[in-house]
């Protein structure tokens, strides 16, 4: 059975996170540490990373990201491997992580869910077949009316592997309402929808003559995410130190 320690642990994710866990029985949290919360399920919930001293095998991360600094170090210190999935990072923050990764495991990933990351690898086969073909790549993401950036990391994650695949010669172009002029074909427009209870909507679409390609994911609850961050902690526990993402979770899979 693999131990978990859970930073974040009484935001909206710790909490699915903990469900997640005490339905499975391949893994247990034995602490979870938060800044403002407290205990709530059958582990303790210490207020700082200080005054938690439980082994453990993984800590997954779902907090803040002003949180992440103090959490490397603790990692590190202790030899626990981390599942960071908190978001907002800074560059300096990449810069730590992958400093951290040379004495320690760590995996990050800015959406831990497994259909986006299988979509992720998909579209790279999808833009080398069909964009040199004059399939035009176009995303379409839509979330909830509480989020405020726009567009969604992950639609610019989406957006990143076509273009990886494409040698980079793609500009995101993000609002056509300015100008008039015909798409540019080395464009990928991403266009966002913002409304009610959304969980998260991505639809590629390859736009070609007479025949469009689409290639789409619907979230409908949070759990997916907790989900793929428990898969990716058991994933790190059989680790030594290195810098992982969820496609080596996927890799290691198949
Ligand atoms: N990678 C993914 O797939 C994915 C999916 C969902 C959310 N996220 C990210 O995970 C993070 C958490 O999301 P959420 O919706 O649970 O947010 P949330 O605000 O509901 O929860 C964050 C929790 O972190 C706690 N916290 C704040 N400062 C802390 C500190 N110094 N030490 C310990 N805990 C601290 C807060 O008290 C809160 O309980 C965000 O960055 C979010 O963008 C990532």
């Amino acid at each position: 059975m693999i131990s978990i320690i859970l930073h974040g642990a009484c935001g909206h994710m710790g909490k699915v996170t903990a469900e997640i866990c005490a339905a499975d029985p391949r893994v247990q949290i034995v602490a979870g540490v938060d800044a403002f919360g407290s205990t709530y399920g059958d582990f303790p919930v210490y207020s700082s990373l200080s005054d938690c001293t439980e082994e453990a095998d993984v800590i997954i991360d779902f907090s803040t990201a002003s949180a992440v600094d103090e959490l490397l170090a603790y990692g590190v210190e202790r030899s626990i491997p981390m599942v960071i999935c908190t978001t907002g990072l800074s560059e300096e923050q990449a810069a730590a992580i992958r400093e951290a990764a040379g004495q320690v495991a760590v995996l990050r990933s800015g959406n831990m869910s497994l259909g986006i990351n299988l979509i992720i690898r998909l579209l790279k086969d999808a833009a080398k077949t069909l964009c040199p073909n004059g399939y035009e790549p176009e995303i379409i993401e839509m979330h909830h009316n509480r989020k405020i950036d726009a567009p969604s990391g992950t639609a610019l994650m989406l957006a990143d592997s076509i273009n990886e695949a494409e040698s980079g010669i793609y500009n995101y172009t993000y609002d056509r309402s300015g100008r008039r002029e015909k798409r540019n074909p080395k464009e990928i427009g991403i266009s966002s929808v913002r409304g009610g209870t959304i969980v998260g909507v991505h639809d590629v679409l390859f736009a070609g003559t007479d025949e469009v390609v689409e290639i789409k994911h619907t979230a409908y609850s949070r759990a997916i995410f907790a989900k793929g961050a428990v898969s990716a902690a058991m994933f790190l526990a059989q680790h030594g130190p290195g810098l992982f993402d969820m496609q080596d979770v996927i890799e290691a899979s198949v």
